[in-house]
């Protein structure tokens, strides 16, 4: 089992009780999502957690496919689906680094608070390109921890963030700033359609780009 399949394992538990940190801000990009996605749509969703999002989104389009390195979260997430009643989420475990370079392709792709948790961003979204379908959508948010809009307590935690992860308590995170983020998902060859900070600080990048 890889180390990020480990620590949210558990995590996974204490996650799905946890309140969403900024509820105003992941209704709107909530919604900004459903609107662009349509009823025939097949989706994957990568890092979905304990598939609130997913389940969510159920209902807008034909499918999803949401997929999370943690087996505890997806556990999680499919017997939420069976409480919802929801059939067309279909919930698997899969890192999203290990995703085989000739899989299926969708109309939609989403990463929401998933990428700063990568290793090797431009590498991912490489996998994530050729996942999407020509004309199809990549959304995603990310958490942008350098650049401006950062509060220094930020800062802070960077310096101690190495001893809180040796002793478990942290994944591995990276820091990058807004424009960076940017400069990385059209040099991965997206089309950038819409972008915005919500919440602004510290900002979680917002972006609905397409696949040309
Ligand atoms: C901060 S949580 C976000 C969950 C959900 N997308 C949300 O917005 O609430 C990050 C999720 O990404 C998953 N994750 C971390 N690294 C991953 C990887 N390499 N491949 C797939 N999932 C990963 C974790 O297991 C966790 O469920």
């Amino acid at each position: 089992m890889s180390r990020a399949a480990a620590f949210w394992d558990r995590m996974a538990e204490r996650y799905a009780r946890s309140p969403i940190p900024d509820m105003p801000a992941y209704l709107h990009t909530l919604e900004r999502t459903r609107s662009l996605l349509k009823p025939t749509d097949r989706v994957l969703e990568l890092g979905c957690g304990t598939g609130s999002t997913a389940l969510e989104l159920a209902k807008d389009v034909q499918e999803i496919v949401a997929s999370d390195v943690s087996a505890k979260m997806i556990a999680i997430a499919r017997q939420k689906a069976t409480d919802q009643n929801i059939t067309n989420v279909r919930f698997v475990v899969a890192d999203l680094v290990g995703q085989p370079e000739c899989a299926e392709t969708y109309d939609a792709v989403l990463a929401f608070n998933l990428l700063h948790l990568v290793d090797d961003i431009p590498a991912a979204l490489a996998r994530i390109h050729a996942r999407v379908k020509p004309g199809g959508l990549f959304i995603s948010k990310t958490v942008c921890l350098s650049g401006e809009g950062v509060p220094f307590k930020v800062k802070l935690i960077k310096l101690v963030l190495p001893i809180v992860r040796a002793v478990g308590f942290a994944p591995a995170v990276r820091f990058f700033s807004v424009d960076q983020m940017d400069v990385w998902v059209r040099d991965a060859g997206f089309e950038i359609l819409e972008a915005g900070n919500y919440p602004a600080s510290p900002p979680r990048r917002y972006l609905v780009a397409r696949k040309p």
